[in-house]
C-alpha cells in the first residue's frame, strides 16, 4: 500500500538520520520504500540546492528563496514522488511542504496563504499522508548541525545555520503550530539518544499503519 511520510523539524534534530533508520526498517519488513529528500532528490533540485544552501549567496532575496523551493519540489515531484507513489512505495521524504510554511512563512515572514497557494502549484496536491515532526530547543538543534557540519565537511550548505536564534525559534513555533491544527502530524520528542528517537518514531509509524490498515 502506498503512502507518503515526511520527516520535518529544525536545523540539527536528527530527522536525516531517523529517516534512514526507518527506512531500514520497513524494507526489513519486506516493504517497497523509496528516501528522498528536499531542498532536492533529483539532478536539477539537487542544482536549486546548491543555490538555496550556498552561504555565499547572502543577497538571494526572501520571494526567490521561496520560488526557487517551488521550482525544486515541481521538479522532485514530478520526476520522483509521483511515480513512486503510483508504483505502490511507500516514500519517506526528509523535509517537504511544510518547511516552505515554516521557513519562509513563519522564519522570514512572506505570505502564508501565497506558500499555501505555491506548494499547491508545485505539488499538484499531493500531500503527506504522515508528518513526523521532531522537535526539540533550537538552541540545541543549531548546536548539533554545527558540530555536524564541521564534522562532514558540509560548510558550503550552512546558509540557514548562519541565521539567528531567533529565526530558528520562529521556525520551531511555527511548526508546532502546524502539528497543532492537523492530524496528519505527530510530534516526537527529538532530545535523547538515536535509539530512543527511533523507538517513539516507530510506535507512531506502526500506529499510523495499523490505522491504515484497518481503515475499511
Ligand atoms: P536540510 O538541512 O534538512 O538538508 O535542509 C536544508 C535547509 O533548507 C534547511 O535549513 C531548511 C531549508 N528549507 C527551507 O527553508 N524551505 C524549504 O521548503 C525546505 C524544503 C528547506
Amino acid at each position: 500500500m502506498a503512502f507518503f511520510i515526511t520527516f520535518e523539524g529544525i536545523e540539527g534534530c536528527g530527522k536525516s538520520t531517523q529517516a534512514g533508520l526507518l527506512a531500514k526498517r520497513l524494507t526489513g519488513r519486506r516493504m517497497s520504500v523509496l528516501t528522498t529528500r528536499e531542498p532536492g532528490g533529483c539532478p536539477i533540485a539537487d542544482a536549486i540546492r546548491q543555490i538555496l544552501l550556498d552561504p555565499a549567496n547572502t543577497t538571494l532575496v526572501p520571494r526567490a528563496e521561496l520560488l526557487l523551493y517551488a521550482a525544486a519540489r515541481a521538479q522532485h515531484v514530478t520526476e520522483v514522488i509521483e511515480p513512486a507513489l503510483r508504483k505502490g512505495l511507500i516514500v519517506i521524504c526528509d523535509r517537504f511542504t511544510d518547511a516552505t510554511l515554516a521557513y519562509q512563512g513563519f522564519g522570514r515572514g512572506l505570505d502564508i496563504d501565497l506558500i499555501h497557494t505555491l506548494n499547491q502549484v508545485a505539488t499538484g496536491g499531493i500531500q503527506p499522508d504522515l508528518t513526523l515532526l521532531l522537535d526539540m530547543p533550537q538552541e540545541e538543534g543549531l548546536k548539533r548541525a554545527i558540530q555536524r557540519n564541521t564534522a562532514a565537511s558540509l560548510a558550503h550548505e550552512e546558509r540557514f545555520e548562519r541565521e539567528t536564534l531567533e529565526f530558528h525559534g520562529k521556525v520551531r513555533n511555527g511548526y508546532r503550530q502546524m502539528a497543532g491544527r492537523s492530524d496528519r502530524f505527530r510530534v516526537i520528542d527529538a532530545q535523547g539518544n538515536i535509539d530512543t528517537v527511533a523507538g517513539r518514531i516507530n510506535q507512531a509509524v506502526d500506529e499510523f499503519i495499523c490505522s491504515r490498515n484497518a481503515a475499511p
